[in-house]
């Protein structure tokens, strides 16, 4: 904060409890002309705010269709940041502690959750059931039923509910995908997703007292009541399965998203298979560091592979996807970039360009149609349901010690050669495969029907999770 202290700051606005109003400098936003009337624009109010929530905070500040006018975090600590981007384009932005209390403003028209994973479902069906739009980050849930949930309740409830894979809002992808259900690299058969991120070890840390300034209890949330771990909180939750869904569902999410989107997919796939483990360091986390998981359509497969460890790019790409068709494929590079090969690999097209994934939700909005939505809360729960299927099979993965053949990944081309990648690259880092196990999953078979593993009551439990009252994501709407 440059105008002054954050402590002076939290000293003058947190006095109080929920809902007190800042007003800021007087200021006027350089986009403030452009602006649509008040009227006009939505009302809208953040949820979360120490990460990915000062984007949405900042895209809101400086979008004509937004009247950002509220955010809400558990942690007094993380709200200085969003605070002063109000205070700079003149905002009175009404600070809440307890999501419950600001669902009550019947001022907001819309909220944007950037919370931790296992509090997504829930404060978006809060929202929805308050009569609130919702744009939530990715992955929508933290396990499959509550994304079923949440499609439930924006159907119902008749509620937009936009996800935040900002990726399908990129002229780049939309084109690079258009050209490949168009049918320019033929029949598509395989799509991979590529999480190549390097992730280095959170160490270990004791156990402490909460923060003064964090409510904890709101911050655990759904989850089984813990004491307070810096290593369990701000962004590290990523690693620990109570509260996050690992690279699978933190990073790759996105490329898992745009690997079903171009298989033009959607439905559940007939199964899954994974196999990983968390190598090179033993620390805190408990999600896998590397995995790889299959998942079979029928007439098409997408492979998903996460890489923590240093590695090289794949075809180009490291965070990204590659689309494999009879005719040719298509590699996505970034967000807004993919590039399009023949199968001599010359490059034959380039795509390139971004968008505006905030201004589709809100004229989504405005407009009440949710087909208009390049992120339908539908989309999200398939594509976040993929990442929690492969963690499902990690889940119930037995130790296995370095085998050239692995059962799940047989008989498959491209799951066998991608098993032998991953051996070749935990030798490249220095793990001993003679000495370490890899977690492999069982292939599961999956009920699409019913979002279900059919009668494997093991299996199925995971699709679920026991919420902690009142904390707890409805069965049905
Ligand atoms: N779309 C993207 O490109 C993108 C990028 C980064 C993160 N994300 C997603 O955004 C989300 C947040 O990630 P992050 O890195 O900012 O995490 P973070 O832990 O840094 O921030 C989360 C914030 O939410 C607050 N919070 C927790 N429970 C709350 C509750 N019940 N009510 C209000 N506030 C609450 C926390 O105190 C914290 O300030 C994650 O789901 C992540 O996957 C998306």
């Amino acid at each position: 904060m440059s105008q002054f202290s954050r402590r002076q700051f939290l000293e003058r606005s947190l006095t109080t409890a929920a809902g007190l109003s800042v007003v800021g400098a007087a200021q006027a936003l350089p986009s403030e002309k452009k602006k649509a009337s008040a009227n006009e624009r939505v009302n809208i109010a953040v949820i979360g705010v120490n990460g990915r929530g000062l984007g949405h905070v900042n895209g809101y500040l400086e979008h004509p269709l937004a009247n950002l006018v509220a955010i809400c975090d558990v942690d007094e600590n993380a709200i200085g940041r969003a605070m002063a981007l109000g205070m700079k384009s003149d905002k009175k932005l009404k600070y809440y502690s307890d999501i419950r209390q600001m669902l009550e403003d019947s001022t907001i028209d819309a909220v944007s959750i950037a919370t931790p994973n296992h509090w997504h479902a829930l404060a978006s069906i809060w929202s929805m059931q308050a009569g609130k739009d919702v744009y939530v980050e990715k992955p929508v849930s933290h396990n499959v039923h509550e994304g079923r949930v949440m499609v439930e309740a924006s159907r119902k409830l008749n509620k937009i509910c936009q996800t935040g894979t900002q990726v399908r809002s990129m002229k780049g992808s939309i084109e690079a995908i258009e050209y490949i259900h168009s049918g320019k690299i033929g029949t598509v058969t395989l799509a991979r997703g590529l999480c190549y991120k390097r992730r280095k070890s959170i160490g270990r840390k004791s156990d402490t007292a909460t923060p003064k300034g964090v409510h904890y209890d709101l911050w655990q949330g759904p989850a089984p009541e813990r004491a307070f771990n810096p290593n369990r909180f701000h962004y590290e939750w990523h690693w620990n399965w109570a509260y996050g869904n690992g690279d699978l569902g933190n990073q790759g999410i996105h490329q898992m998203d745009v690997a079903r989107w171009a298989l033009n997919k959607h439905t559940f796939p007939n199964s899954v298979v994974s196999l990983g483990g968390r190598f090179g360091y033993v620390d805190d986390g408990n999600t896998p560091n590397t995995l790889v998981s299959v998942f079979d359509y029928g007439d098409a497969e997408l492979i998903f592979e996460v890489r923590g460890l240093e590695t090289a790019p794949l075809n180009g790409a490291m965070v990204g996807n590659i689309i494999y068709g009879t005719e040719g494929y298509v590699v996505f590079t970034g967000y807004d970039t993919a590039l399009a090969f023949d199968n001599s690999h010359n490059k034959v097209q380039e795509f390139k360009g971004g968008g505006d994934h905030y201004g589709n939700f809100l004229e989504a909005v405005k407009s009440r149609n949710r087909k208009a939505q390049r992120a339908d809360i539908l989309e999200g729960h398939l594509s976040s349901a993929l990442c929690h299927l492969g963690n499902i099979s990690y889940h119930l993965g037995k130790p296995q010690h370095s085998t050239s053949k692995v059962e799940g990944f047989e008989g498959g081309e491209a799951s066998m050669e991608t098993y032998n990648r991953f051996q070749t690259h935990l030798a490249n880092n220095g793990v001993n495969l003679n000495e370490v196990t890899f977690t492999v999953g069982p292939k599961l078979k999956i009920d699409g029907r019913h979002e279900s593993f059919g009668g494997n009551r093991e299996a199925n439990q995971h699709l679920f999770r026991e919420y902690r009252a009142p904390y707890v994501v409805p069965a049905k709407i």
